[in-house]
């Protein structure tokens, strides 16, 4: 065990790529450890195989938390911790709260069914197998609560591109898809063997005067508030592309408020929810900070 153990932990301190292939190894001593008596088995008098690696790579606590996969748990301590800072930032600011920004909170199925004349959904659902109904309803939806002419642009996984591209084109126009590049470091999807640098943005109904790239190149996202944040330049660049000051943006998964955000700073009017309660308190905080003094009309 000892050898195995020394193995894997200069494995993975050298280089972290390898992490993969030494996933068994890991999981072998980690359930060697689990299946005694805490304390009576030891590697180099240390109780568990995080403090071995600490130990022996001489590594601070997060980098060893974060090469064995434990990094969960100190990301939520880190996001609460951010929402708070953002929190306070928000009331120390005393900006009012009736202004060109509404945040609900509630499902995309009942904001889109109360509002009208909205004119563009930009949006990024949850990418899940389970989510997968809520595209087709979104596509539906998006046709009653667009004025004439309004744009739906989603943003998607490409696991399930197929079956999304087919839901959502029963209720509107397909257009075109934008290709939205990633910076930062790849996703891998190991089924698939593919390192993920971008990922599409569908685009439906919406031909205007306004000529538009079909290529956005965002930022690292950003995952302060939470693990599916997109970055505020990606969506800057979206927002920008298929709109014109003044119009009314929707999102309706607003998650921690970056498309808001992107959207107020543009001179654009915003309306989203979330059905967490949580994020849309921090997208409202997020908005109204971004928006400062600023008075606008507020959505109708
Ligand atoms: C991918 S995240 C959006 C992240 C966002 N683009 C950002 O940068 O923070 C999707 C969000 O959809 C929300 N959601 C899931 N189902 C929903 C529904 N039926 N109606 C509204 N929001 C929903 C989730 O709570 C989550 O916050």
């Amino acid at each position: 065990m000892e050898s195995l153990a020394a193995w894997a932990a200069e494995g993975f301190g050298s280089v972290c790529r390898k992490l993969g292939e030494l996933r068994p190894a890991i999981e072998r001593i980690q359930a060697w450890y689990q299946n005694h008596p805490r304390g009576s088995t030891t590697l180099l008098g240390c109780a568990s195989f995080k403090e071995y690696c600490k130990r022996r790579l001489h590594r601070h606590e997060s980098t060893v938390y974060r090469m064995l996969g434990m990094n969960g748990a100190m990301r939520k301590v880190k996001r609460l911790d951010a929402r708070r800072r953002l929190l306070e930032a928000h009331a120390s600011a005393g900006i009012a709260d009736v202004v060109a920004a509404d945040i609900r909170h509630c499902a995309m199925e009942q904001l889109l069914a109360d509002v009208r004349g909205i004119d563009a959904i930009i949006t990024d659902p949850p990418y899940g197998k389970e989510f997968l109904p809520l595209y087709g309803e979104l596509a539906r939806l998006a046709g009653v609560a667009l004025r004439p002419g309004g744009i739906l642009a989603v943003m998607c996984g490409q696991a399930h591109l197929p079956i999304v591209l087919a839901d959502m084109s029963k209720h509107i126009e397909w257009r075109w898809e934008i290709g939205y590049f990633m910076g930062g470091p790849s996703n891998r999807i190991w089924s698939q063997r593919i390192n993920v640098g971008w990922k599409p943005v569908l685009v439906f109904g919406g031909v205007q005067e306004k000529w538009i790239s079909d290529v956005v190149r965002s930022e690292a996202a950003d995952k302060t508030l939470m693990d599916w944040g997109q970055s505020e330049s990606g969506m800057t660049g979206i927002v920008e592309a298929l709109t014109v000051r003044g119009e009314l943006v929707c999102d309706p998964f607003c998650g921690s408020g970056t498309t808001g955000v992107a959207a107020v700073r543009l001179g654009r009017r915003f309306l989203g929810c979330d059905v967490d309660e949580l994020r849309v308190e921090s997208s409202r905080a997020r908005v109204m900070l971004a928006l400062g003094p600023r008075q606008m009309r507020a959505p109708s």
